[in-house]
Order: structure tokens, then C-alpha cells, then sequence
């Protein structure tokens, strides 16, 4: 380690450091924590402020400050070292000439183009005009970097005013080249949100067009995805919001950026948004390490009840509690602090578990007194808690609804076992077979999707796919490059050319003809196996003709070669 690393590490207290990010207990000398890097239920990670190190005895890992950075944020040592090295106060010229190629210059072009879309706000009367009308103070403009885009290309040429080069612009998403050949910005008369990663660099965008929804173009666009940008990964305003999500180990779960900034600045500090997609398994089990309690807002029809089953089942299921709020008449709680700044905090405070609102809602007093509309509610509720993790949870949900029914909790609990068994069979066979083909079929669709993307951005590879692969490339995807050619006004085949812009403008020939042979030699190996297990298959079926049985084990073994000879290509590169 280099002495730059010596001195971050000097400056940055190990307990200091992990507190953001660990709820942390006292234990002698030392501090212990649930381990974040494995699941489970006592803490056994130790923080020492002797050595200043952490380790965990369940799983192993330990190390220092940086190693946590590393692990926790997926990043690479260079990117950590920036990290720190600015936490720090330390200036920093250590980064490898191939890292900055890669990620560095993604960082600080992101950084560079935010402040081009913050002073183009300060210009642009009607987007103040749009934010005032929104309710969104100056203080969070500012605290979350918000900007508006003019487009043209007036961030292309800014950014390579400063030194940027324009295939990196284009790889960061930022441009794209219009069918004259031209480099357009990506963003285009949008307002800007920009999108920070859990240590607050801005690594993307989102732009929401001005005033009311338009039927042309997306309300909301977000950046691609990029070396730095993995949208299954980042929630937007997390980087904000996690040191209160850690403080009250209660995350508000909210649908838009919109919701997300009215909820912050009126004052609930432990919002996420999910903006526009689910939460992964990655965001969960990262946020499960953190808080013990999702809030969701509900609608009172009955989509929202349907809504806030699906949460229970889902955020239940990796163990967490879940409550609700009722926005009343608002929309959504961007609606409601616009228009009451005091209403979402009481809502939450008010807030409910989300079991207790369904219960209520199911048994009214009419519906109790219908003994067979009882006996499907039961069995509806329990298909719900038969999806919580937490055994304590199940069984207080079984108590209050014996109370509602006059059912026997002994009962509740028989009907729910067999619920769980049943679910358990179906899962196992699931898991056996089908998930695996559904992997393998989408990751055909995958390399079939890119080859016509490639195919849309030089007419050599269409040709190429036509003429030498047309017998096993799908025809379906042959049918796209054709309509391509004949029809390009096609409204799916001109998002595709724009896809294809997006991805490969701007790489040279050769390494596009390298990624083209590629996807091809995977293909192949992949439609290969495919033909490989029918003849398994055949074989098998052939035990009693001895005809047939040579002639398909000629072709099993011919076939098998081939992909033998494949996957040597593969270990020559
Ligand atoms: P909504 O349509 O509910 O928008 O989409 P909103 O949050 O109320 O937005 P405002 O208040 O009109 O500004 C919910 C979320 O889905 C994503 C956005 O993150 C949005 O906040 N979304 C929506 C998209 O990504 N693309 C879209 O075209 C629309
Ligand atoms: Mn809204």
C-alpha cells in the first residue's frame, strides 16, 4: 500500500467510517454489527478502533477501510481510492492510466455535465417557473444538483470544450448520433435529475420533460447503463437518505424522483425511489442490513389493497416488517406535500402494519357473516403471510386473525402448513428444470437481440447473418434485419436502429467485428448444445433400432466435436 493510502487511512477512523453504512454496537473495546456481506441474525463482524480493522467470524472477510468500500460498493481499488482519498481531504495522482480511462473519466464527465445542467436552469426561467410551480424549494435544487437541459447539442460541445472525448461522451449516454451523422445531446429540453450512487457521485441522469405529460416522447429518461451505472443496483436519493434509513432502521419506499424530493424536504430523511422499476434482490438484502421496516402509501381502492399485498408478500419474504400510510385524497406523495408540507409526516407517524389494514378491510361485518366468503378470505390472507419470512410475524397474524373469524388459531395454523407445502412442492418443481431453459432461452434472445443491433449498424454484418447463418439463426430476428432494410420506418425497427446508435457509434470496425464474431461463436455453442441433447434424446429412443442408433450416435459425436473445436477458439483468445 502506497502512502497516500497510509494517510487516507490516518484521516478516516475505521468506527467513524462503518457507522454509515452498519448499525453498530458496543461490545467492550470493540463494536460488533450484523455482517453485510452474509446473512445473518446475531452479529458476529467485529470492529476493532485498535488495529482499525473489521473482520467477520461468520463468513471470514475482514480487512480495512478500503476493502469494506470495495466489497460493499462492488467498486474497484481506484475507484475506492478516489473515493476516500476526497473523503479524506487528500489530494490524490495515483490512478493507473487504464482505470481513468475507464471509470475515472465517466466520473468527472457526469460531475462536469451536472454543473452545465444546473447553470442552464439558472437561465431558463420557464423550468424555474415549472420547479416554483412544484413546490420545490431553492435549498433542494441545490442540495440534489437539479438542472434542465437545453439539447441541441450544447452539452456535447461543452463537454468537449473541456477535453472530453466524444466516444466516451456517447458511451456515457449523454450523446448519440442522429442519422445525418451528427452528435445530438442525449437529454433534450428535460428537467434534470441527476442520479448519485451510494457514495454520492452522480453517475447518471434522469430528465423529466417540462409542464404536462407529452404524447410523443417519455415523461421520465434515464441515462444508460454504463460502466458506473448499474440501474439493479442504485436507488435514487439513497446516498441521502441512508444515514436516517440506519438511524430510524425504517426505509419509506416512494414510486418517483418527484416523491422522493418533496418527502426530503418535508423532512422525511428516510425515503428511496424506486423510479419507474422493481427493487431487486440486491437492493433488498442491502437494505435488509439496515433496516428492519418498509412504509409504502397505498391507494384505498382496490388496486392499492392488491398493491400492498404484493409488498407484504415480497418485502415480507426477505424479513421485513411492513407498514403503510393513506394519502387520503392525494395521488401521490409528491401531490401531497405540494399541497400540505405537513400532511406526510403525520401520515407516516399514523402509519400501520400493512397485515392490520388488509384484516380490516377483509373482515367487515357483512363479509364475516357470509360463512363461505370467510372461508376464501382465510385461505386468500394466508396464501399472503404464508410469504413472510419471520415465524414471529406469521403467528401474530394468526392470532389476530382467530380474533376476527372465531376460527381456532390451531385451525389458521393446519390451513397455513398445508399452503406452505404446497407452495414448497410447486417451487421445487419448478426449480428443477424449467428456470434453467428460461435462463438459456433469454440468453439466446440476448446475443440474437445484439446480433441485429450490429446488424442495423453495418449492412456487412446483416449480410454476413443472411447468407452464411440464415439456416439456424432464428427467424424471427431475420424477419427484424429485413424489415430493417424494407421498412425503415417501422416504429420497433427505429428504436432499434437508435439502440444500436446508442451502443456501437463511434467503436471502430475491427473491435466491432471482433464482438460480432463473438456473439457468433456463442450462438453457435449454444444452438449446438441445443442439438446435442435432441440427439441424446434420440439416442435414447433408438436403443431398439440398430440402424438408427449408428447413424444418430454419428451425429451425436459429430456434433459434439464441433462444439469441442468452439470452445477451443475460446481458450485461444
Ligand atoms: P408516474 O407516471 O407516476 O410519474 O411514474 P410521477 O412520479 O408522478 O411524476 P410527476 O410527478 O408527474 O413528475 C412514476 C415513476 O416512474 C418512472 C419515473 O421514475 C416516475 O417518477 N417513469 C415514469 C419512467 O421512468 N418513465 C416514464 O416515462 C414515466
Ligand atoms: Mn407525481
Amino acid at each position: 500500500m502506497g502512502k497516500e493510502t497510509e494517510l487516507i487511512k490516518q484521516k478516516i477512523d475505521v468506527v467513524d467510517f462503518l457507522r454509515s453504512y452498519l448499525t453498530l454496537f458496543p461490545a467492550g473495546k470493540s463494536f460488533k454489527a450484523l455482517c453485510p456481506f452474509h446473512a445473518e441474525k446475531t452479529p458476529s463482524f467485529i470492529v476493532s478502533p485498535e488495529r482499525q480493522t473489521w473482520h467477520c467470524f461468520g463468513c471470514g472477510e475482514g480487512g480495512d477501510i478500503f476493502k469494506f468500500i470495495m466489497r460493499y460498493e462492488n467498486i474497484e481499488f481506484p475507484e475506492a481510492l478516489r473515493f476516500l482519498a476526497e473523503k479524506a481531504g487528500i489530494p490524490i495522482r495515483t490512478i493507473s492510466p487504464t482505470q481513468q480511462r475507464e471509470f475515472g473519466v465517466l466520473y468527472d464527465m457526469h460531475a462536469d455535465a451536472a454543473k452545465f445542467f444546473s447553470d442552464a436552469l439558472e437561465k431558463h426561467i420557464p423550468s424555474q417557473e415549472y420547479l416554483a410551480k412544484r413546490k420545490l424549494s431553492k435549498d433542494t435544487i441545490e442540495e440534489f444538483s437539479i438542472g434542465f437541459a437545453p439539447g441541441d447539442d450544447s452539452l456535447v460541445l461543452h463537454l468537449m470544450n473541456k477535453g472530453f472525448d466524444i466516444q466516451d461522451i456517447s458511451r456515457a449516454g449523454l450523446a448519440y448520433k442522429n442519422n445525418r451523422g451528427l452528435y445530438r445531446d442525449r437529454f433534450e429540453q428535460r428537467i434534470i435529475f441527476p442520479i448519485f450512487n451510494a457514495v454520492g457521485k452522480i453517475v447518471a441522469f434522469t430528465g423529466r420533460i417540462i409542464g404536462p405529460e407529452s404524447e410523443t416522447s417519455p415523461k421520465y429518461m434515464n441515462s444508460p447503463e454504463t460502466p458506473i451505472f448499474n440501474k439493479s443496483k442504485i436507488l435514487y436519493g439513497f446516498s441521502h437518505s441512508k444515514r436516517a434509513i440506519i438511524e430510524t432502521r425504517t426505509a419509506f419506499l416512494v414510486e418517483g424522483q418527484m416523491d422522493f424530493l418533496m418527502a426530503w424536504q418535508s423532512g422525511v430523511k428516510n425515503t428511496i425511489a424506486v423510479s419507474g422499476t422493481a427493487l431487486t434482490k440486491d437492493h433488498l438484502e442491502k437494505l435488509r442490513r439496515i433496516a428492519d421496516a418498509m412504509v409504502v402509501s397505498f391507494d384505498n381502492d382496490s388496486a392499492g389493497f392488491r398493491a400492498l399485498e404484493r409488498s407484504i408478500e415480497t418485502f415480507g419474504s426477505f424479513d421485513f416488517h411492513v407498514k403503510a400510510v393513506h394519502l387520503g385524497k392525494y395521488k401521490d406523495p409528491a401531490e401531497a406535500c405540494e399541497e400540505d408540507p405537513e400532511f406526510l409526516k403525520g401520515a407516516i407517524r399514523n402509519a400501520e402494519p400493512a397485515l392490520k389494514i388488509l384484516l380490516e378491510r377483509y373482515f367487515t361485518e357483512k363479509n364475516s357473516a357470509d360463512i363461505v366468503l370467510v372461508k376464501r378470505i382465510v385461505r386468500h390472507l394466508l396464501e399472503t403471510i404464508s410469504r413472510i419470512k419471520s415465524p414471529l410475524e406469521k403467528e401474530r397474524w394468526i392470532k389476530e386473525m382467530a380474533k376476527k373469524t372465531d376460527i381456532r388459531e390451531e385451525t389458521l395454523q393446519k390451513e397455513l402448513f398445508e399452503i406452505e407445502a404446497r407452495g414448497e412442492k410447486k417451487e421445487t418443481a419448478e426449480k428443477k428444470d424449467p428456470p434453467k431453459k428460461k435462463e438459456e432461452a433469454s440468453r439466446m434472445r440476448t446475443i440474437c437481440e445484439r446480433l441485429v443491433l450490429l446488424g442495423f449498424t453495418d449492412p456487412e454484418f446483416s449480410s454476413i447473418l443472411k447468407t452464411s447463418h440464415s439456416d439456424i439463426f432464428p427467424e424471427e430476428f431475420l424477419k427484424t434485419i429485413e424489415a430493417g432494410e424494407k421498412d425503415p420506418e417501422d416504429e420497433r425497427v427505429a428504436l432499434l436502429k437508435m439502440k444500436a446508435t446508442y451502443e456501437f457509434s463511434g467503436i471502430p470496425k475491427d473491435d466491432l467485428f471482433r464482438e460480432f464474431n463473438e456473439l457468433i461463436r456463442q450462438f453457435t455453442l449454444e444452438y449446438l448444445r441445443d442439438a446435442l441433447e435432441k440427439k441424446r434424446k434420440e439416442l435414447k429412443k433408438a436403443a431398439d433400432d440398430e440402424v438408427m442408433m449408428k447413424k444418430t450416435a454419428d451425429e451425436f459425436h459429430s456434433i459434439s466435436k464441433k462444439i469441442n473445436e468452439l470452445q477451443k477458439n475460446e481458450k485461444k483468445k
